[in-house]
């Protein structure tokens, strides 16, 4: 038997857990979403699904992964054997490999921008319509998802400690130094109270059924939640650790780091663009894509074109980075899975998992443009036509998340029961025992996996069918 490794300390397991929440969700994904849902109200919405649903949601996997040191599967397998309920874990590494078929996408775009910004791309992939051609060129973006894969399965096969504690810990702080000295920039341009305004001035007329699914799946996948990724970080957990602050900080610093992305990013497209207004926000995927390399080209007549490039190509890179702390945890979960469940040595299983992810990738990668067929995939019933990245993501992303967490709640009240739950939490933290945090966490316990199903059926219900119940 091999042994399964532990964090450095308690430190580590932040770090690596923030590693993982930290990513595309963040910097990407937020922005995006946030002016696709009208700004400041989706943002309030936001904050409060982060405190009273997901944090609850972190100290349940932490706890069902510390408790029984296994993978997704193994964890329900040894807390309720003969049952029904290790299939929502299956469900859970499932969702980890078909989330990271498409993410890969996406993080390979980042590193293009890197390697295209550093290399005198500035300038073209500021102008308009760039982005869609850069999309389409799928020679240069899989080669680029194939960096974005290789450098994952070497990390995860380098193991916990050595790989993933040790490229997060650097990487973080520079980013968020980076982040504050572009909207420090950005706050110097015109137009960009408006957009600060948009952001932060919460219009709750704005306020729909969709608005509240999109924030509620935006904050799981933001902090890796709902498909037992931190069941298996948790795994790795000493149970002389805190998990109750720990999850706490991981849960905050996500949020500050989206928060951070957001305000650089939704005021910079009003200081693009002056013909922005909140009724017209572009929005969608491109959206980083195509705002940040406008923002850092504008840098060129005072810093001149090279500065600017370089400014670019770091910034991508650091981005890049963030993603690849993000990657790793998508991939340790079914690779943790192999290696518990199969036997199998862990280099090997990282190396098939990551291959089998990348060959489902490819059907992402030509669903942005180069091929029609992927591009106008699948009709919803709603009419709605989508590409098969798009299709991907919502069932895994926008779906099968907040079930996932649904289902965990659901196991902690009904299955594992609270006393248990209690009894995990209190290790390395004896104050929990009848602290009014552990009050909190037993009364939302009951009302969780409830609430969660509720905006679960919604999400399907209003995705795939257009039907708005309120
Ligand atoms: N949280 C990451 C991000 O914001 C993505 C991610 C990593 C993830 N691991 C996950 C999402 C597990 C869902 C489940 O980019």
């Amino acid at each position: 038997m091999q042994s399964r490794g532990e964090w450095s300390s308690r430190v580590g397991f932040i770090i690596a857990a923030a590693g993982s929440a930290v990513g595309l969700g963040n910097i990407w994904g937020f922005p995006v979403q946030t002016a696709q849902n009208g700004g400041g109200a989706f943002v309030v919405v936001y904050l409060i699904f982060t405190l009273v649903i997901c944090l609850p949601v972190i100290l349940m996997e932490i706890a069902i992964g510390r408790r029984t040191q296994r993978n997704p599967v193994g964890a329900f397998k040894a807390l309720a054997p003969a049952s029904a309920w290790p299939l929502v874990g299956g469900l859970g590494v499932f969702a980890g490999v078909m989330i990271l078929s498409f993410y890969i996408v996406l993080a390979g775009y980042v590193l293009g921008f890197f390697l295209e910004c550093a290399t005198g791309g500035l300038e073209r992939l500021s102008t308009d319509g760039e982005f869609a051609v850069f999309a389409g060129s799928v020679g240069k973006t899989f080669a680029y998802m194939a960096g974005i894969m290789l450098a994952t399965i070497g990390i995860v096969v380098g193991g916990v400690k050595g790989g993933i504690e040790r490229a997060t810990r650097i990487l973080m702080p520079v980013l968020l130094v980076m982040m504050f000295a572009m909207i420090a920039y950005m706050l110097t341009l015109p137009n960009a109270g408006k957009g600060l305004a948009f952001y932060f001035v919460p219009d709750f007329s704005k306020l729909s059924m969709g608005v509240l699914n999109s924030a509620l799946s935006q904050a799981f996948f933001s902090l890796s939640l709902g498909m037992g990724a931190l069941i298996t970080y948790g795994s790795y957990v000493s149970r002389k650790d805190n998990i109750a602050s720990s999850g706490f900080i991981v849960a905050l610093f996500d949020s500050f780091i989206a928060i951070t992305a957001g305000l650089l990013i939704i005021p910079s497209i009003f200081t693009m663009d002056p013909n922005v207004t909140a009724e017209n926000m572009p929005a969608g995927p491109g959206l980083i894509f195509v705002f940040l390399p406008k923002m850092f080209m504008s840098l060129t007549p005072s810093i001149g074109y090279f500065a600017a490039s370089f400014l670019a190509s770091f910034f991508f890179l650091l981005v890049c980075f963030a993603a690849i702390t993000s990657t790793i945890s998508l991939l340790e979960v079914p690779t943790s899975w192999a290696v518990d469940e199969r036997g199998i040595r862990r280099g090997r299983a990282a190396l098939a998992m990551g291959g089998l992810i990348f060959f489902l990738g490819i059907f992402s990668l030509l669903s942005q443009g180069a091929s029609d067929f992927f591009t106008r995939f699948i009709t919803y019933p709603s009419g709605q036509t989508v590409d098969f990245l798009t299709l991907v993501a919502d069932i895994f992303f926008e779906s099968a998340l907040p079930l996932g967490g649904c289902l965990i709640s659901a196991f902690c009240a009904f299955r594992w029961k609270r006393e248990n739950l209690s009894a995990e939490i209190a290790q390395g933290y004896p104050k929990y025992m009848g602290s009014w945090q552990e009050k909190a966490l037993n009364a939302i316990l009951y009302v969780l996996p409830f609430i969660l199903f509720f905006i679960f059926i919604n999400t399907v219900l209003e995705k795939y069918f257009a039907v708005e119940i309120f």
